[in-house]
Order: C-alpha cells, then sequence, then structure tokens
C-alpha cells in the first residue's frame, strides 16, 4: 500500500510518545563492524577475478577531435582483448539529474583527461600497459579554459538575475558598506573509493555493480547512455566508499564497462585511478564572487548584492548556485543577484557537498565579517540583528529557525566574549591568536521516496529500499525508525539498501537522503501498525508497541504470538504542498580559534564549534559525524582544497592527493558540535530536516574570519595559503 504525506499531525501520535526511544540515540553503525573488519565487499570487490579489466585512454588535448587511434599495437600485446572506441563512450555522462550531458560527436573531445578509448585485456597490468602504447591523432583546436581572463564566453541565464529595490543608492547613503571580491578555486570532492564498475551481461540484462550515490537517477542515466530500456537494468551498491557529489551522477567507467562486457561477452571491470577521478568525473567550480552589504548606522543591512561567476563546459545544464543562502539568510530591503557562467574545457563542473552555500558562504560570511569590523559591531550581534522576520524576498515564513538561539548560544559555549575586536592583540610565542565566527545555512529539500518494510511472523523486520549509504549512517538510522514504529529491539530490524530492485528512494544527495527515505520507512510502519492492531481487535491509536510487546489497556501480549503471518507495507513520501508553503533550511553557527604564525604565515585551526538546529536528529552520533565532516571540509576550502588548472590546456596539475591538499589528522583540531531541540512539522512526517551539508556550510568564512581577527590579515582568495598571509 502506499501512504502519503499530507501536512497533517499524523507523526505525533508515535513519535511523541516515543515508547521505545530508539530515535535520536547514538546507535552505532549497523555497517560499521563489516566495514572495518573488511567484510563489506565495495564495487571492485565484487566478482571472482575472472573478470577483464579495462582500462581508460585519455583525451591530451583540450578541444578538438580525435582523428584517429592505432590500436594495431596494443592489440598484438599479450592479453589484450579490445581496444574500444564506441562513441557512447564520449557522451559525459558524469551529471547528476539536474544536468544534461554536454552533447558531443562521436570524436569530440571537451576538456583535457576526457576519456576516449577503453583498452580490455584479462589483467589489470595489460590493460594499463597496452592503453599506454595506444597512439592518438588529433585536430586540436583552441580553448577557451580560463573562465576569468576575459576570453570566455559569459552566459546569464534569465531566471537567475533577480534584483529588487535600488543597491547601488543603498550603498551610496550607507553608515558602512563592503564592496569586495572574492575567489573560490576548483575542488574536487576526492571520496576515499574511486569510482569503480563490474558490468555483467545475461541476455539484455545488464546488472552493474557500481559506486554511486543515486541508484533510480544511474539506472536512468545509464539506460539512456546505452540506448537501452531502464528495466533491463540493475545497479547495486550496498556500500559505498562517500562520494560527496561526485557520485550522484553517472560517471564514465559505468558506460565503459557495460559496453566492454557486451562486447566481450564477459564480465568487466573498470577502477578509475585518483588522477582519472580528479580529471574526468565531476570537479566543483572556481567561482568569483562580488559581495555588497549596506547598513545604516546601527548596523540594520539596507542592501545586500551578491554576483557570481562560475566555470561549467559548453552545454553543461547545471551550474553552482553560489547566491542560494543569501536569499534568505539576512534582512534587507535593496537586494540583487548576477549569475553568471563562463564556458570554458575544463573538466565537467558539478555538485559537490552542498552546491551553493558551501561557497557562497564563503563570500558572504566574510563579507560580514568586514561589515561588523568597519562598523565596530560584534560580529555575532550584527548578526543577530540582520535576522529577517519572513524570508526577505517572497515573504513566506520559515518552517523552524532556531538560526538566533545557534548564534547566541555558540558565543557563550566558545568564550566569545574573550575575543579582542581589535585584531592581531593576542600573541603566543611567534603564533598570532585570534577567533572567528559564521553562520551556517543549508536549504532543506523532500524528495520523492519509496520503503518496503515486512514485519516477519517471528517479529524480524526487513526494509528494502534502493537508497544508498554513502557513509552517512542510513542503515542505521531506518532501523532505528523501523525499530522505534514497531516496538522492537534495533537487532531485530535488517536493513536491504543499494539494489534498484527494491523500491526506489531518494538517494543521498541534497542532505535529503535522510528526512525523505526515513519517512517512507516511517509510513510503511505506521501501515503496519494498523495491522498489528487489527490482530489484537483495537484500534491502531489504542495500540502501544515497546520491547517486543503490545499493550491494549491492561492486556499485554507478545508481537511473535500475536503475529501469525508476514505484512508488508510500502511507504511512499512525496514533497506535495508543504515543500512550497513555507521556506526551510537548518541553521547553525560556526566558531573557529586559529594560531597564524608571523615567520611562515602559516594558519593551524586551534578548535571549532559548530552549533547546528535541523529538526529532530535521527541519531546523535551519525548526526554529529555527519558535522564533523563538513567543518573538516570547511578548514579545507579554507586552507589548503584547490584545484590548479594548467592555463594552456585546462588541465588539472594537481590530480592526486598528495597534491591536492584535504585536511588530514594533524590539521583538524579539537571539534565540538551541538545540536538545539528542534521539530519541524511542515519538513516532514519524521519532522527531521537535512544536516549532512549544514555542516559545512559557512565553516570556511570562520577560520578566514579567525585569520583576520588573529592577524589583521582579510584574505578574499580562498584557500588562505602563507603567502596570502606574509
Ligand atoms: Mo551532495 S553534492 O548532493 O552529494
Amino acid at each position: 500500500m502506499n501512504a502519503r504525506h499530507k501536512m497533517d499531525s499524523q507523526s505525533e501520535d508515535v513519535l511523541a510518545e516515543m515508547a521505545q526511544g530508539v530515535i535520536g540515540t547514538g546507535a552505532p553503525r549497523l555497517d560499521g563492524p563489516v566495514k572495518v573488519t573488511g567484510q563489506a565487499k565495495y564495487a571492485a570487490e565484487i566478482g571472482d577475478g575472472s573478470e577483464a579489466v579495462g582500462v581508460f585512454v585519455r583525451a591530451t588535448i583540450a578541444k578538438g577531435r580525435v582523428a584517429s587511434i592505432d590500436k594495431v599495437s596494443a592489440l598484438a600485446m599479450p592479453g589484450v582483448l579490445s581496444v574500444i572506441t564506441d562513441e557512447r563512450l564520449l557522451r559525459n555522462p558524469a551529471q547528476g539529474t539536474a544536468n544534461e550531458a554536454p552533447v558531443q560527436g562521436a570524436s569530440e573531445v571537451a576538456y583535457f583527461g576526457q576519456p576516449i578509448a577503453l583498452v580490455v585485456a584479462d589483467g589489470f597490468e595489460q590493460a594499463r600497459h597496452a592503453a599506454q602504447n595506444i597512439t592518438v591523432n588529433y585536430h586540436s583546436e583552441d580553448a577557451v579554459t580560463d573562465p576569468l581572463d576575459g576570453t570566455a564566453q559569459i552566459e546569464l541565464p534569465d531566471a537567475k538575475q533577480t534584483a529588487q529595490g535600488d543597491v547601488s543608492t543603498a550603498m551610496a547613503q550607507a553608515a558602512f558598506s563592503v564592496d569586495k571580491t572574492y575567489t573560490t578555486p576548483s575542488q574536487n570532492s576526492a571520496a576515499m573509493e574511486p569510482h569503480a564498475s563490474i558490468a555483467q551481461w545475461a541476455g539484455d540484462k545488464l546488472t552493474l555493480h557500481g559506486s554511486y550515490q543515486m541508484l533510480k537517477y544511474n539506472r536512468n542515466e545509464l539506460a539512456d547512455a546505452l540506448g537501452i530500456e531502464p528495466k533491463n537494468v540493475r545497479i547495486l551498491a550496498p556500500y559505498v566508499g562517500g562520494g560527496f557529489g561526485s557520485k550522484l551522477g553517472l560517471a564514465p567507467e559505468a558506460v565503459a564497462a557495460a559496453i566492454a562486457a557486451k562486447e566481450l561477452n564477459r564480465p568487466v571491470r573498470v577502477v578509475m585511478t585518483r588522477p582519472q577521478v580528479f580529471e574526468a568525473t565531476i570537479r566543483r567550480s572556481s567561482t568569483l564572487q562580488r559581495l555588497r552589504l549596506a547598513a545604516d548606522i546601527d548596523g540594520n543591512l539596507t542592501a545586500i548584492g551578491h554576483d557570481a561567476t562560475v566555470s561549467n563546459l559548453p552545454g553543461e545544464g547545471f551550474s553552482e548556485p553560489v547566491a542560494l543562502a543569501t536569499h534568505f539568510l539576512y534582512a534587507g530591503k535593496n537586494r540583487a543577484y548576477a549569475h553568471r557562467i563562463a564556458r570554458v574545457h575544463r573538466t565537467c563542473a558539478g555538485s559537490m557537498r552542498a552546491p551553493g552555500e558551501a561557497i557562497g558562504m564563503l563570500a558572504l560570511e566574510n563579507a560580514m565579517d568586514e561589515l561588523a569590523h568597519n562598523s565596530g559591531i560584534d560580529p555575532v550581534e550584527l548578526r543577530l540583528r540582520n535576522i529577517p522576520e519572513k524570508h526577505p524576498e517572497n515573504d513566506k515564513d520559515f518552517s523552524s529557525r532556531r538560526f538566533a538561539d545557534c548564534l547566541a548560544l555558540g558565543a557563550e559555549k566558545f568564550g566569545w566574549s574573550a575575543r579582542s575586536a581589535t585584531p592581531g592583540q593576542v600573541r603566543d610565542g611567534e603564533w598570532l591568536i585570534g577567533m572567528g565566527m559564521s553562520s551556517a545555512a543549508r536549504g532543506n529539500i523532500l524528495s520523492d521516496a519509496k520503503a518496503r518494510v515486512t514485519l516477519h511472523a517471528d517479529a524480524t523486520v526487513t526494509v528494502e529500499t534502493d537508497m544508498t549509504d554513502i557513509g552517512t549512517g542510513t542503515y542505521t538510522i531506518l532501523g532505528q525508525i523501523a525499530a522505534e514504529m514497531l516496538g522492537l529491539p534495533l537487532e531485530s530490524v535488517t536493513v536491504k539498501l543499494g539494489d534498484t530492485d527494491f523500491p526506489a528512494a531518494a538517494g543521498s544527495g541534497g542532505s535529503w537522503g535522510a528526512s525523505s527515505v526515513g519517512s517512507a520507512v516511517f509510513l510503511a510502519c505506521q501501515s503496519l501498525r494498523k495491522d498489528i492492531a487489527q490482530m489484537v481487535d483495537a484500534a491502531p491509536a489504542d495500540i502501544t508497541l515497546k520491547d517486543g510487546v503490545v499493550t491494549t489497556g491492561n492486556v499485554q501480549k507478545s508481537l511473535a504470538e500475536t503475529l501469525t503471518v508476514d505484512f508488508t507495507a510500502v511507504g511512499q513520501i512525496e514533497p506535495g504542498d508543504t515543500s512550497s508553503a513555507v521556506e526551510q533550511a537548518g541553521f547553525g553557527a560556526h566558531f573557529a580559534e586559529v594560531a597564524v604564525n608571523v615567520v611562515t604565515g602559516e594558519t593551524r585551526v586551534r578548535r571549532m564549534l559548530g552549533v547546528f538546529s535541523a529538526g529532530r536528529i535521527l541519531n546523535e552520533r551519525t548526526a554529529r559525524s555527519q558535522c564533523y565532516g563538513g567543518m573538516i571540509f570547511g578548514i579545507g576550502a579554507a586552507l589548503t582544497e584547490e584545484l590548479v588548472h594548467d592555463h594552456r590546456d585546462g588541465h588539472i596539475v594537481n590530480h592526486n592527493l598528495a597534491e591536492y591538499h584535504i585536511p588530514v589528522n594533524l590539521d583538524v583540531p579539537q571539534l565540538d558540535v551541538v545540536f538545539l531541540e528542534e521539530r519541524d512539522s511542515w519538513a516532514n512526517p519524521i519532522q527531521s530536516k537535512g544536516v549532512g551539508e549544514l555542516g559545512i556550510s559557512g565553516a570556511g568564512a570562520a577560520i578566514t574570519n579567525a585569520i583576520f581577527n588573529a592577524s589583521g590579515v582579510r584574505v578574499r582568495d580562498y584557500p588562505a595559503t602563507l603567502d596570502k598571509i606574509l
């Protein structure tokens, strides 16, 4: 049966009562033991070793056509089975659901590093060696690879240019103002597990073991890329070693493995190397952002302007929505936004963790700090003064928003009052010490999701959905929701994920996964509670389910004795009207203390605190870990992460984890995370909001603001490497 949420109080009855108290507790990850003991099999590890192995040959020009590929010597090498130059390989599938892949001809190259052929051999070394011995001739064309040097074609999509009032006049009349330009570099998601696929055909049915985030979409993308029906495609991804956006959409290795497996009539494995992940999946766009802030004598914002230039391949449908949070976070009557897309021949720019807020807030929150400094108003106070009553552009109410509480509690817990308002005042040996803060905000989204829950006659439960767990805790929270709703211990629930044969969920993306599929599980269980109630001749509202016992009035009976057959229900959630009636977002505040070395210019983060409100927290431990991860992403964005493009051909120079610097343990200090209690009855039946990407949104700006407080140096070009500080 299907259930559809229609904005009522249906969740209150069961979840307010919380007979079990399992939801919200920090239950350890159900998938933890199999992951840390190596028993969890990732995509590349499936199979019996008899698979053929494919290795990509990739373009060494930024733009042009492949004139010829000399396969002869490669085909003569030991173990080599095929050199595949199928035109379907050249279509770039590496884009998420909102994106259209660039349409390319059979031989067109759109960026340096693009896969153009696949060498397949019995063994990996054979395939790799042969791939290195393929000669490719190109008709090379001039390519624009720099989005900012004036050569790129700039598009201004109408729908993304908006204004209300008159920002320029407000700026001219302001008591205090900021008008500054910020840059953020290309970044890579750098998930630990590289993109990997094993494809196998049985007749016209394809099974793909892959590492992906959103299987129902990935299945359609793979079918489209191959020109077959989605019903003939099954994708399995029970374990995913991180995605951070890079696995939202299909990557080239899945298509290549499927084509090769069909041609050879044999399973084929294609695992991307780290340089291939960097160059041939997606990057986060670099940005140029201009922030204008105007305030009156009391620090009340009168105008906000946020202009951004992003970079994408010609024809790419997606572009990073940089100003997302700027639209709703602060008051200010006069507002203007410009969104420019520079068309360049660089690796596809897709969604990377918290697309929009993650980098838009680096600029916005840096500018707010500068406005606070210019006006002599404390940065926390400035933000508190500018929290709008309603959405400042559409006048809608917020569904829930403990933004002010996060700011105030964070300041108190962090010891913010000890901060010197004048920069450069606190010294510890050769280190200058400073504190900085930033707001956190990330829009909340609900997405279509289904889940099937079976209550077996022995009072055990199976949850099945094609949802993925990309390290976020999905297995565990879905188990907790089912256990809570059916009054059983968590150990009685088996959660099965990552298989397109199961009911289609929302996938892991946009921080909507837990709320969306969690609601589907909730609704399925709500239906099962009716079945249980019927077994004891009671109304659903009159039963209590706890510790495996059904209680009706004074009568208690074990659930296992009550049940005589299995009951199955499919829960389905759809966004419906509730998503547009109000504004929905998670809110929070970041605080950071840094030390800046006066000799080397190096910055060390000494401690960070994040205070967040994101509706009901489904698992205190996994939610906290999500926020840790986000804050660590913030450290990377602030201090180290930068993809460097060669100006001649756009190719990514530092395409490995030795030279693309993500924070390691020594870069990450004590992190504290505090959640403020919140229930959001507008958001979904379980009253939760997305939490994963909230932790990154704003985090990096708290660090650059702390650098300013420590040293008096205002870094507006991210990352704040030592050359920009000395
Ligand atoms: Mo996220 S960028 O939607 O994985």
